[in-house]
């Protein structure tokens, strides 16, 4: 996705397709959802071919109504554009965290919220530690270094370890979850996007089934497939389908989510060097770089909830039933919220972005997240001095995370003065 400031060139977009993954890595999609905030608050999309028409909301306060308000808004029927794009059924309705609606929906956080607990997550301090040193050093080391791919390795390493998943297996898992979110990104893709995703799941299913059943319900292991093995729902213990499910909802949600933040801050520190001395230099200003670091990069673009009743919204009607799609990369640059929201400021303050979402799927990865993110900008600041980018990026053609594949970076050290 391209990113860019006002005044936008003039966008094409009769009938943009939302649901084509090309068109988002091709368009200024800031330019489009500066005019739909402005102009069509509530857009009726329409991509044809069979599919399902869906609403389009890019307000700050309507995308945060509907992600917040279960009771308008449902998750029940998936929560991602795919479903609508791919014309799936989707069997995670109540089964999957992301799927359900309240109270359903707090059988499965609750226990899962423990497995991602502050003092969790603390333990994994030290392993973040070391992979964003291995890396910055890889990257300090070489001339130009592809950075893109590394940075996919940095939550599946965490993830893997707390779900207890062999490291020899983590190369793998993360090539599945990009076939899974840019299905029809020839990089990916291994035949139509409905086949990809069918594969990538098939193979993501069967390798957590094998984990499941080489564990028994006994084990009390503290890991996250321990407590998914040790769930207990209303009708009873949690079942294979439905933990493998939950698995399959941890990766996705971690692993194509961190490495585009982290590929931002990257960009931003190309760009904007004297932000990041400005952090140095007063390391206060650490936790409000991460709060914009996030705003700016919004690494979810879109998420779906479907109407539970008729409802009005700027002046139309949108009837029980249908999809509506709340865009979270525009509502992170909506001017009625955001002073100057084309500007990267490390000291903003308040930033209200909804990089996390609101409500009650509040990503419950964000804590591990934050820590993972700031400790890759601590240590960004002790060893790096400059990033310059390095040759073509390339982005994932997706319109769920508008990630990175490559990214030639080079970095100079920085020169800390002797004595
Ligand atoms: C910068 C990193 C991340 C971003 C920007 C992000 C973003 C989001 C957003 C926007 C939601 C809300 C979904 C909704 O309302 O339907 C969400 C939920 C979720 N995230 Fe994250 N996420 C990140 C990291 C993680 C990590 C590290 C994990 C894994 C541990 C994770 C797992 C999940 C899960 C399982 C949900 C569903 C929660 C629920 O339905 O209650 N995410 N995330």
């Amino acid at each position: 996705m391209i990113i860019s400031k006002p005044p936008f060139c003039p966008v094409h977009f009769e009938a943009p397709d939302l649901l084509d993954s090309g068109f988002h890595a091709s368009t200024d999609m800031h330019a489009l959802w500066a005019e739909l905030r402005e102009n069509q608050p509530l857009y009726r999309a329409d991509p044809g071919g069979g599919r399902e028409p869906f609403w389009v909301v890019t307000r700050h306060e309507d995308v945060s109504r509907v992600l917040r308000s279960h009771t308008e808004f449902s998750s029940r029927r998936g929560t991602i554009l795919s479903i609508l794009d791919l014309n799936t059924p989707d069997i995670a309705t109540d089964n999957m965290l992301a799927d359900t609606d309240p109270p359903r929906h707090r059988e499965f956080r609750e226990p899962l919220n423990k497995a991602f607990a502050p003092r969790v997550v603390a333990t994994q301090e030290e392993l973040l530690r070391n992979l964003a040193r291995d890396m910055l050093q890889s990257a300090l080391d070489a001339d130009v270094y592809d950075i893109a791919k590394s940075t996919m390795m940095f939550p599946m390493a965490v993830t893997g370890t707390l779900m207890g998943l062999p490291p020899e297996s983590w190369e793998r898992l993360v090539e599945l979850v990009m076939m899974t979110i840019a299905y029809d990104d020839p990089d990916y893709s291994t035949g139509s996007g409905q086949a990809t995703v069918r594969q990538a799941r098939h193979e993501l299913f069967e390798y957590f089934r094998e984990e499941f059943s080489s564990r028994s319900r006994d084990d009390a292991d503290p890991d996250v497939i321990g407590t998914l093995r040790a769930m207990d729902l209303t009708e009873g213990p949690l079942s294979q389908e439905q933990a493998l499910l939950n698995c399959f909802v941890l990766l996705i949600g971690a692993n194509v989510t961190t490495p585009h933040a982290l590929c931002t801050l990257f960009t931003l520190w190309a760009e904007h060097p004297e932000q990041f001395r400005a952090v140095r230099e007063n390391p206060d200003l650490r936790a409000s770089c991460l709060q914009e670091l996030l705003r700016w990069s919004s690494p979810v673009t879109a998420l779906m909830r479907y109407a539970v009743t008729d409802l009005e919204l700027h002046g139309r009607t949108i009837r029980a039933g249908e999809p509506v799609s709340a865009w979270l990369g525009s509502a992170n640059r909506d001017e009625r919220v955001f002073k100057d929201p084309y500007t990267f400021d490390v000291t903003r303050q308040p930033n209200r972005h909804v990089a996390f979402g609101v409500g009650p799927h509040y990503c419950i990865g964000a804590g591990l997240a934050k820590v993972g993110l700031e400790i890759f900008l601590d240590e960004m600041l002790d060893l790096v001095d400059t990033v310059e980018i390095a040759g073509e990026v390339r982005h994932v053609a997706s319109h769920f995370v508008p990630g990175y594949k490559n990214m030639p970076v080079r970095f100079t050290p920085r020169k800390v003065a002797a004595g």
